[in-house]
């Protein structure tokens, strides 16, 4: 089924903007699906007590059934309509980093929609740093399931042309708000347990919450492959950019010698690197995706940069490896997701 995808440009007038807005709100009102800019990623949202309304979501995403939407709010009120008990920890965490990149997951009281949570009995909540986000939430006066909106499988959307790229066709609308910042998702903590756990590695570093909680840990699904992931959207292909993409793990001149061994034997390589790597390398096609020592802007290019590589030009795409520290951990941990692939030096 096709339906005509309305994109609603870029305004500075906050008048335009507010008309923007009113009709994308309508929109969602009528349980269509609406794409919006966050300050992490491009959300597909859709009015998260309505069944029909999710549905849609995962329709247009072509998103399996049994992987969790997140819940987003304008307020702590919302929150409280949604879920069962707010512990003293999610307190903390809701006061120091909301509005921000970081979604809780908390126990469901049944407001929200069967298909939200996925037959879960928790809920994950956040509430999204992005003015347009925030007044779309206002303006609706509902909670918004929102996953990031791509094609199931494909990076993260950044701008509202990759949203366009995907999903044209297949939802209502496209509200534009120029290139997200942050540019990886939000960080998913897992708030039910005694200690919490961080099921995703994102925008809110375990630096950042340790700062601020005694004990913090990481699912062990997250460092080993082999153990099942408590975030049921860790176990799917993420990310995936349109050729394949080898990661290169060692230092430059070993990233310059298999870059050069491929192209020996006939390989159309695309390369993404930090600007370090690139002032080293003599290669075209290649993608910079700023310094490796301000992983903020390795960040805010990476979905960008994967998808900028088209299956007709080049065979695979290789890219290096970066610092698992602070953001670090949630850039590898994507790279690791969407690579098929990993180059070593031992
Ligand atoms: O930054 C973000 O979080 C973006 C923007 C749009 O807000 N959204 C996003 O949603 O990344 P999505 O659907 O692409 O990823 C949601 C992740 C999945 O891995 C899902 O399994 C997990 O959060 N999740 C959602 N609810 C959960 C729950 N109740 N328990 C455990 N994991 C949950
Ligand atoms: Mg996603």
């Amino acid at each position: 089924m096709s339906m005509e995808t309305k994109w609603w440009k870029q305004r500075k007038n906050p008048r335009d903007l507010d008309a923007q807005v009113q009709e994308a709100s309508a929109l969602l009102k009528e349980k269509q699906v609406v794409a919006f800019p966050t300050e992490t990623v491009y959300g597909l949202g859709a009015d998260a007590t309505e069944e029909e309304a999710v549905q849609r979501i995962f329709e247009a995403k072509g998103r399996p059934a049994d992987n969790p939407l997140i819940v987003h709010v304008a307020d702590e009120d919302q929150v409280s309509q949604l879920v069962s008990e707010i512990s003293p920890v999610a307190r903390k965490l809701m006061d120091e980093f909301w509005p921000g990149p970081l979604t809780l997951v908390l126990k469901s009281n049944g407001t929200a929609a069967e298909n939200v949570t996925a037959g879960l009995s928790t809920l994950g909540i956040r509430m999204p740093d992005h003015p347009l986000a925030l007044s779309l939430l206002r303006k609706t006066g509902k909670p918004l399931a929102a996953p990031s909106a791509n094609r199931s499988g494909r990076p993260s959307p950044t701008t509202a042309d990759h949203v366009y790229q995907d999903l044209d066709g297949k939802i209502a609308g496209i509200l534009d708000g120029g290139p997200t910042g942050v540019g990886v998702e939000s960080t998913v903590v897992d708030c039910t347990t005694e200690i919490p756990i961080i099921l995703r590695p994102g925008g809110v570093t375990k630096e950042d919450l340790e700062k601020i909680l005694p004990q913090v840990m990481m699912d062990p699904a997250l460092a080993d492959e082999k153990q099942k992931p408590k975030s049921p959207g860790m176990k799917y292909t993420h990310y995936a950019p349109e050729s394949p993409l080898w990661l290169v793990d060692g230092n430059d001149d070993f990233f310059s010698d298999q870059l050069q061994h491929l192209k020996e034997d006939g390989n159309r390589v695309g390369v993404i690197a930090s600007d370090e790597l690139a002032e080293k390398l003599d290669h075209h096609p290649l993608i910079r995706c700023g310094s490796r020592f301000q992983l903020d802007q390795v960040a805010e290019k990476l979905y960008g940069a994967l998808r900028e590589f088209k299956k007709s030009d080049v065979d695979l795409i290789l890219c290096e490896t970066f610092s698992e520290t602070g953001v670090g951990a949630a850039i590898m941990n994507r790279l690791n997701k969407a690579a098929v692939k990993r180059i070593q030096t031992y």
